[in-house]
């Protein structure tokens, strides 16, 4: 297949880049600096220049393609209204192409919220962290669009490769005397390695029924202050120091989606597997953790 990406030099498009290469697939992906236009030409994969938010500008230089997957986001607060012109350009575009297009859109945990001690499902009711809440008409238009054959992913927290959410972690304890983790130490994150998460975008960009959603969740939930003793053990220190920072504080520095640390969540990937025969092998963060932290 010829697949569009977007947003192909992030954590998890990077990966994705590559799983398609090797999987056979020609890879077209967009990228809006000079500098991301180098990285993904080193991947292998064609460059359209251009920025999501601006499509016009660059659909028309846009070659028919089979698949399309949506994981462009720079997590600001206009965030919403640039993917909005995104779709608006785009899907037209590609329901007007000689061929069927698979489009796989890229949603998130956090548009679960807070779980507790439930383990949500594709079959669980959304309820979005305010900061990813225009994610939920983008998807359901996506999967409800007659333009293209519309699937939704929703990854886990993502771990692995040159970013995700491990590299915070391990920069505090590297530049501090504690590692921060928000809302508190029983906090629990579904996580999911980002080339287990690329195996599953190829899966379903390959095998998916049009309109079907899928959790990309490798392992369903594990509280933050086992990641953080994880740390510790590998640079030798018995016990943990760990700094509870608030939520308020994390949207403070980072952004309100820095809220999202805070989401006390279980996931399941099981319908992934099930349907898929998606088979994720990094089931230990622990000791991925520290290797990352070696
Ligand atoms: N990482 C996670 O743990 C996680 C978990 C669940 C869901 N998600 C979702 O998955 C998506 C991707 O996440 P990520 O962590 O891979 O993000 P990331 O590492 O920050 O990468 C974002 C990508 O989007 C591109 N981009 C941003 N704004 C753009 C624009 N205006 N025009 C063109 N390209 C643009 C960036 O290109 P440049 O190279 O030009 O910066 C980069 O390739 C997001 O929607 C995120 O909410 C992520």
């Amino acid at each position: 297949m010829r697949v569009f990406l977007l947003g192909a030099t992030g954590t998890i498009g990077q990966a994705v880049l590559r799983a398609l290469i090797a999987r056979g697939h020609e890879v077209v992906a967009l990228a809006r600096s000079e500098a991301s236009a180098g990285k993904i030409a080193q991947l292998g994969a064609a460059v359209v220049r251009g920025d999501i938010g601006i499509p016009d500008r660059w659909l028309p230089g846009l070659p028919d393609i089979d698949g399309a997957i949506q994981m462009a986001c720079d997590f600001d607060s206009a965030m919403g209204e640039t993917e909005r012109r995104l779709l608006d350009g785009l899907l037209p575009r590609l329901a007007a192409g000689s061929r069927r297009v698979r489009f796989i859109y890229t949603g998130g945990c956090w548009l679960f919220g807070p779980t507790g001690n439930n383990v949500a499902t594709e079959e669980s009711a959304l309820s979005p962290l305010p900061a990813f809440a225009w994610m939920v008409p983008h998807l359901q238009r996506v999967l409800a669009s007659n333009e293209v054959e519309g699937i939704v992913i929703h990854p886990a927290m993502v771990y692995g490769g040159d970013g995700g959410v491990f590299r915070r972690f391990e920069q505090d304890a590297r530049e501090r005397r504690a590692i921060r983790v928000v809302g508190g130490e029983a906090v629990r994150w579904p996580l999911v390695h980002c080339d287990d998460l690329a195996d599953l975008y190829v899966l379903a960009l390959e095998h998916a029924a049009p309109r079907s959603t899928y959790l990309g969740v490798a392992t369903e939930g594990i509280p933050v202050s086992e990641l953080a003793q994880a740390i510790a053990r590998r640079r030798g220190v018995a016990a943990p120091i760990l700094e509870v920072m608030s939520e308020d504080a994390a949207a403070r520095e980072l952004g309100e989606w820095a809220r999202g640390y805070a989401c006390d969540q279980q996931l399941s990937g099981a319908k992934a597997r099930r349907d898929l025969g998606w088979t994720p092998r990094h089931l230990d963060p622990t000791r991925d953790l520290m290797e990352l932290c070696a």
